[in-house]
């Protein structure tokens, strides 16, 4: 069994995809999240699994958090931390910690658009591709190696919440593939830091997967 803690910080709900995807091998040890009234919080509750709340707004500064973070998150003995809408920059000390275990998913096709209001700046952009992007999580924010990504079209018409809408859909299939490629003993990090997808068809070091409405269209 492989342990997975899951960080939040709001509504959940690529930690909710991950839950139901119910990764055979996988435990969800734990949901932890940096405020107190996540909705995420809720749902991991009434499945059963452990919750932990830590108020960053109780800590002095950054690294006061991130190590107090550390320790709820060791407490679980982890083989894999997910951040799943973790809205917080995490220091490098943390991030080293868990290095070649611990996952982001991004909502845009990284190196583009890192950081915030990702969907609006790819409206103002004028981009046509647009989409979300699994990556191990180095000390860089959203520059880390990229596992998985799935692109969608932008439409004409599209608003910010339209082009979320559809970005989170695929959001919802890409990170609870990449992290059972992790349980399963797939994916990794090499030494010199690239991402390795072993056996069956994704045998590259990252794939590319389209939504099947936007081939089909
Ligand atoms: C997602 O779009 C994710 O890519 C980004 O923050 C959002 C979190 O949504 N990092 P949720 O909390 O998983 O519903």
């Amino acid at each position: 069994m492989k342990s997975i803690v899951i960080l939040v910080s709001g509504r959940g709900s690529n930690m909710e995809a991950i839950v139901r995807a119910d990764i055979p091998g996988a435990r969800i040890a734990a949901v932890i999240s940096n405020r107190p009234d996540a909705a995420g919080l809720s749902f991991a509750a009434a499945r059963g699994i452990h919750t932990v709340a830590l108020d960053h707004k109780a800590f002095a500064d950054r690294a006061a958090f991130d190590a107090a973070l550390a320790e709820a998150i060791d407490a679980f003995e982890p083989d894999l931390v997910v951040l799943a809408g973790f809205m917080r920059v995490l220091t490098d000390d943390f991030v080293r910690r868990y290095d070649g275990r611990l996952l982001n998913i991004h909502p845009s096709l990284l190196p583009s658009f890192p950081g915030l209001h990702t969907h609006r700046r790819a409206l103002e952009a004028g981009v046509r591709l647009h989409g979300a992007t699994v990556h191990f999580v180095t000390p860089t924010l959203d520059c880390g190696p990229i596992v998985l990504q799935a692109a969608v079209s932008v439409r004409p018409g599209d608003d910010e919440a339209a082009l979320a809408a559809r970005v989170l859909e695929q959001e919802h299939r890409i990170y609870p593939q990449a992290v059972r490629w992790f349980v399963d003993g797939r994916l990794r990090l090499d030494a010199a830091g690239r991402v390795m997808v072993d056996g069956g068809e994704f045998s590259a070091p990252a794939a590319v997967v389209p939504a099947i409405d936007e081939v089909m269209s």
